[in-house]
């Protein structure tokens, strides 16, 4: 990364929302859940499925948490009223796990199990590793009650991730597997991005030795590639994983992984509360915050 982009990622958390929201369009749906419903039927028609994720992260009162929920709930509702090809994906804080552990399990129960009732599924994203125990726990208690019916999100990034993969008991295994986006330190997570690629590459191929369905979430070409030659190498059927991309990321990529036969889900995020999500996607991309930051400063 060049000392430009290096400083522009740095400083992204400081730039104003204003700024921010100009460059945050392409990676959102819109404010309302309608916004949401559209780009789906958009991707629907395109033959590409989506999971559709309310905004809203680390709330600090309950009444937020249930404020989330009924959302979440909702979102189901019209997934189904609407027949779109679309699950569900939220985050454990924004169910309240920092404030109580098993309200936050309760609510998410609450909404696995209107999945269930629905025939649709939920993904529990993953966050930083202070949650990292307790979604995983969450995911291996609700898996017990509502089999095919939930997953979660593993991180290449963690020096953890192969050894959960190997500690995961048998059964419905269905898991996300991305780089990882929060910033943890070197003692837990991969710095290197070399290593990086190769633990994503040997957790995948472990995934896939454990018969675990995976929603291969990346836009690096160098993985997409791997992850090819092992879905030919392990001989699975198309019904046997997916492919995920973030909304407004590299939509090349995404028609070329579909035209090529695969299955592919577009992570489609809606609400008002944009501004962490935003500045997460622009501090991965400096090339935009970039761009964002000589719009500010009018260069
Ligand atoms: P990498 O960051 O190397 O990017 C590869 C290429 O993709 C870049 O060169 C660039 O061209 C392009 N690119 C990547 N990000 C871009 C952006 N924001 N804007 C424009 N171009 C971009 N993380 C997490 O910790 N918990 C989670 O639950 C999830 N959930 C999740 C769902 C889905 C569907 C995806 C695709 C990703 C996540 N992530 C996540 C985020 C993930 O951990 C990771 O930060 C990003 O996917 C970027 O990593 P890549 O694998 O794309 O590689």
């Amino acid at each position: 990364m060049g000392i430009f982009n290096f400083l522009v990622s740095k400083t992204i958390m400081h730039i104003p929302a204003p700024i921010v929201s100009i460059f945050a369009k392409s990676y959102i749906a819109g404010p309302t859940l309608y916004d949401a419903v559209k780009v789906t039927h958009d991707l629907n028609k395109k033959g590409m499925m989506a999971t559709i994720d309310v905004l809203g992260e680390f709330i600090s009162t309950k009444e937020e948490a249930i404020f989330y929920k009924n959302e979440c709930i909702k979102i189901l509702d019209v997934i189904a009223k609407e027949g779109l090809d679309a699950n569900l994906s939220l985050k454990p804080t924004q169910m309240g796990l920092n404030l109580d552990k098993e309200f936050a399990f309760e609510n998410i129960k609450e909404i696995v199990a209107h999945a269930k009732e629905l025939n649709n599924f939920v993904r529990i994203d993953m966050e930083d590793t202070p949650c990292t125990d307790d979604t995983l726990e969450f995911f291996r208690r609700l898996r017990e009650e509502f089999p095919g019916h939930v997953g979660t999100v593993l991180q290449a990034y963690l020096r953890r991730t192969p050894k959960d993969i190997e500690n995961l008991s048998d059964g419905l295994l269905n898991f996300r597997l991305c780089k990882g986006i929060y910033n943890e330190p070197r003692k837990l997570a991969y710095k290197d991005p070399y290593i990086v690629n190769q633990n994503y590459i040997y957790s995948l191929e472990k995934l896939f030795q454990k018969k675990a369905y995976v929603g291969i979430a990346t836009h690096d070409e160098k993985l997409v590639f791997e992850a090819l030659r092992l879905i030919e190498k392990y001989g699975l059927k198309r019904e046997e994983y997916e492919f995920q991309m973030l909304l407004g990321v590299d939509e090349e990529l995404r028609n070329i992984i579909v035209s090529g036969g695969h299955r592919l889900r577009v992570y489609v995020p809606f609400g008002k509360d944009w501004l962490p999500y935003s500045r997460r996607r622009l501090k991965e991309n400096p090339n935009i915050a970039r761009h964002a930051l000589k719009q500010f400063l009018g260069m």
